[in-house]
């Protein structure tokens, strides 16, 4: 049996849907029994048929309940771990510590524990250094070079990873760009389709890597089922800035596009201001330094290795994977 974490999330729902497509026996975590309505709506853009959602086998297990996470284990012979904290809010540090690098130290202890045929690990591409034009899985993590809290715990997760892989456990690590998709509007790339629908008018000159959720759960199924371990592979299908992306959303949802530069200096009083706000009001940070600095930076991603490690492996392009995802926005909302 297979067994996925964070089954709830836009990669743990749509991972599931094309195992339990291709007949496999899965588990999956859950912390809210609420939350597995949405993986039941992510199948339902894929197919009316309820019955490969009733093959899921779910079981409650916060990544820090040793316990529960351990009867998770019990019979799985293949682990996806995608549960994890999402937050750019420094505030969050201790929460994002606890979850993605103990979280994934406990998941890696129990891999270890019950003899793991082999982990699959969602990281990303936050947690590849930058100092070259294109970044390819040979670069590593830089030291504090204003990498943000989401960042540095990612790349606490995956050293876990490795030290899993020297205490016997066969693992790979994807590092995805932004993942586009339907079924989580309220977080990740789901914003995007909110922003857009709201005719934010800001944007950046920054660019990085994107992907669709299908390309994702595709190459992580077929890594599982590959003899590559003990490697990362970046899964970017396209570099686009995010004035282009921000515009075919907008486009497709027939909406205004953003057309206000928000110059590096416009960013700088921007996170500013918001720091202040955040002490004064007591609210949650939207823009820090280190997401600011991001957002006007080129980041270009090499995404040859998967496509030669995978025969015949092609990614979708960025604009189908933004239309398709805008026609279920606006069909959800
Ligand atoms: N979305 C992106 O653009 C993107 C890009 C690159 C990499 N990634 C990585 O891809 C993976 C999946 O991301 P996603 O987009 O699917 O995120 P998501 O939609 O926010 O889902 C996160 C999942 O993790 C679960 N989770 C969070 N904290 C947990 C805890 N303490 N114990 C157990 N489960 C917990 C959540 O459960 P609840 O439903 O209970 O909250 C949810 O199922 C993550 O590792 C993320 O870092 C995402």
């Amino acid at each position: 049996m297979i067994l996925v974490t964070g089954g709830t999330g836009l990669v743990g729902s749509h991972l599931l849907f094309q195992l339990t497509k291709k007949g496999q026996n899965v588990r999956a975590t859950y912390r809210r029994f609420s939350t597995i309505e949405n993986v039941k709506t992510v199948f339902s853009y894929y197919t009316k048929d309820v019955a490969l959602f009733e093959r899921i086998e779910w079981i409650e297990a916060p990544l820090n309940d040793i316990g529960k996470l351990s009867e998770a284990f019990v019979g799985i012979s293949k682990v996806y771990h995608c549960a994890a904290c999402i937050s750019f809010d420094p505030s969050d540090y201790r929460l994002l510590r606890n979850t993605n690098i103990k979280g994934t130290a406990n998941v890696v202890n129990l891999c270890v524990k019950y003899q793991i045929q082999k982990l699959c690990y969602v990281s990303t591409i936050a947690t590849l250094g930058f100092d070259s034009e294109t970044i390819s899985e040979e670069m590593h993590w830089q030291g504090n070079r204003n990498q943000n809290v989401y960042a540095i715990s990612k790349y606490g997760a995956e050293m876990e990873v490795w030290r899993g892989t020297q205490e016997g456990v066969p693992a790979v690590i994807v590092n995805p760009g932004v993942i586009i998709g339907p079924g989580c509007w309220n977080s990740g790339s789901g914003l995007l389709f909110k922003l857009a629908q709201k005719e934010q008018p800001y944007f950046t000159n920054g660019v990085t890597g994107f992907v669709a959720v299908r390309d994702v759960t595709t190459a992580m199924i077929e890594l599982m089922q590959s003899d590559h371990r003990n490697e990362r592979f970046i899964l970017v299908s396209e570099n686009k800035s995010y004035l282009e992306i921000m515009t075919t959303i907008a486009t497709n949802l027939k909406v205004k596009p953003p057309s206000k530069l928000a110059s590096k200096t416009k960013l700088e009083w921007a996170w500013r201001l918001d720091w202040m706000a955040s002490k004064f009001f007591r609210r949650r940070r939207r823009l820090t330094k280190p997401l600011a600095l991001t957002l006007n930076t080129v980041y270009r991603y090499d995404n040859s290795k998967i496509k030669s490690a995978l025969d015949g492996f092609e990614f979708q392009p960025i604009s189908e994977s933004l239309s398709a995802t805008c026609q279920i926005f606006s069909a959800d909302f």
